[in-house]
C-alpha cells in the first residue's frame, strides 16, 4: 500500500516536473510591446475606442472571428511566434493567460499608443507603455509564483521582445490636428530628437527589468497608408510630411540601439527597417503579387482610406491581394512578408544582424 502510493506519487511528480521542463525548455517564451501593429486583442478589455474586436476583422483567421488583431487574419508578432514554434502570444489582460500558459510569455500591446504619455489620448483607457513595462513586472513575479525565482529570471533572461511604437506619435498626435500641441511646440526634427530621447529611456527600462533580446522595429512608411493618401495627398503620392517624418525618426533609432548595445557591451537590440520592408512592395506591388499597395482592403471612401473598417465598408474578396488590409495596417499577407525579411534579410534590412542569426547565437548562449 505505502509502496504503491509512493509509486504513484513518483508518477505524478514526474508528470509534472516534465510539464515544467517542456515549457520553460521548449520554445523560448515570447514578450510583445507596443501599438496596434502588434496588439493581440488587449484593447477588447477596455474601454476605448481603439479596437478591432468586431467583423470583418479576423475573416482570415483560424477561427475566422475577430480577436484585436488589427489584420485580416495573423499579424506580426504571430509570424514571429510561429517561427518559434510557439503558440501566439495571449494579450496580458485576457482572463486566459493564466498557469502554464504564462510561461508561453504575453503581449503587452494596445493600440493607440505611442512613446509619449500623451500620444493617443482621444482613445482614453490605452494601455501606454509605462504601464506596459509595470505589467512586465507584474507577470515576472506571477510567473515566480508558479516556477520560483531562480526559474522565472531564466524564461524573461532567455525570452524574445518585440517593441513597436512610433507611428501614433506622428499620426495621433503631432499631425493629427493641424497647429496641435506638439506640432507649435517643435519643429519636426526637434520633436523626433525628443521622441528618440524618450525612446531611448523605454528601451534601457526593458533591459533594466530583464529584456535581453529585444527586436526594435521602426516606423512604416507613415504618408504611404490609404488613409494617408486619402486625406493628405492630391493624386496619389505618398504624403511628404509624414514621409520626412519616417525618414528623420527611423535612421535615429538605429542609432540609439547601437549606442545602448555599446553602452552594455553586447548586442542586446536588433533593429529592423520596417520603412525599407514595406516600401519594397509599395512601390512595386506586383513583384510582390499584390493588384495594389494604395487601396485598402477595407473601408470607404478614396483608397477605402476614410473612417474605419467595419461590417459595412466595403471588403475586397481576395485578402492576400492587397498590402493594405484597413486604412493604416497591413494585410495578413504583408505581415508574413516583413516577418519573412526580419527573419533572413541582409544587413539593409537589419541591424546588426537578422532575427535568424540572433536566434541561431542565443541557442549556442543556451
Ligand atoms: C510618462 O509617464 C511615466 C509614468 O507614468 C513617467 O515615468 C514618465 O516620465 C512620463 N514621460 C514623460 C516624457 O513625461
Ligand atoms: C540572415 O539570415 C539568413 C538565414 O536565415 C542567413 O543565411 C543570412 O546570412 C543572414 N544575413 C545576414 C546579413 O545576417
Amino acid at each position: 500500500m505505502a509502496r504503491c502510493m509512493v509509486w504513484i506519487c513518483y508518477i505524478v511528480m514526474a508528470i509534472v516536473g516534465s510539464s515544467l521542463i517542456g515549457a520553460t525548455e521548449g520554445a523560448r517564451a515570447f514578450f510583445v510591446f507596443g501599438d496596434s501593429l502588434v496588439d493581440n486583442g488587449n484593447n477588447n478589455f477596455l474601454a476605448t475606442t481603439a479596437r478591432a474586436d468586431a467583423p470583418p476583422y479576423g475573416i482570415d483567421y483560424p477561427t475566422r472571428r475577430p480577436t484585436g488583431r488589427f489584420s485580416n487574419g495573423l499579424n506580426i508578432p504571430d509570424f514571429i511566434s510561429q517561427a518559434l514554434g510557439a503558440e501566439p502570444t495571449l494579450p496580458y489582460l485576457d482572463p486566459e493567460l493564466n498557469g502554464d500558459r504564462l510561461l508561453v510569455g504575453a503581449n503587452f500591446a494596445s493600440a493607440g499608443i505611442g512613446i509619449l504619455n500623451d500620444t493617443g489620448i482621444q482613445f482614453v483607457n490605452i494601455i501606454r507603455i509605462y504601464r506596459q513595462l509595470q505589467y512586465f513586472e507584474e507577470y515576472q513575479q506571477r510567473v515566480s509564483a508558479l516556477i520560483g525565482s531562480e526559474e522565472a529570471q531564466r524564461l524573461v533572461n532567455g525570452a524574445l521582445v518585440l517593441i513597436t511604437l512610433g507611428g501614433n506619435d506622428f499620426v495621433n498626435n503631432y499631425y493629427l490636428i493641424p497647429y496641435s500641441a506638439r506640432s507649435r511646440q517643435y519643429n519636426l526634427p526637434d520633436y523626433v530628437r525628443y521622441l528618440i530621447s524618450e525612446y531611448k529611456k523605454v528601451l534601457r527600462r526593458l533591459y533594466d527589468i530583464g529584456a535581453r533580446r529585444v527586436l526594435v522595429t521602426g516606423t512604416g512608411p507613415l504618408g504611404c497608408v490609404p488613409a494617408e493618401l486619402a486625406q493628405r495627398s492630391r493624386n496619389g503620392e505618398c504624403a511628404t510630411d509624414l514621409q520626412e517624418a519616417a525618414a528623420l525618426f527611423n535612421p535615429q533609432l538605429v542609432q540609439i540601439i547601437g549606442q545602448l548595445n555599446s553602452e552594455i557591451g553586447s548586442n542586446i537590440f536588433i533593429g529592423a527597417n520596417t520603412q525599407q520592408m514595406s516600401n519594397n512592395f509599395i512601390t512595386n506591388p506586383t513583384a510582390y503579387g499584390f493588384v495594389t499597395s494604395k487601396v485598402a482592403c477595407c473601408g470607404q471612401g478614396p483608397y477605402n482610406g476614410i473612417g474605419l473598417c467595419t461590417v459595412l465598408s466595403n471588403l475586397c474578396p481576395n485578402r492576400d491581394a492587397y498590402a493594405f488590409w484597413d486604412p493604416f495596417h497591413p494585410s495578413e499577407r504583408a505581415n508574413s512578408i516583413i516577418v519573412q525579411q526580419i527573419l533572413s534579410g541582409t544587413t539593409e534590412y537589419m541591424y546588426p544582424f537578422n532575427l535568424s542569426t540572433a536566434l541561431a547565437l542565443d541557442s549556442m548562449k543556451n
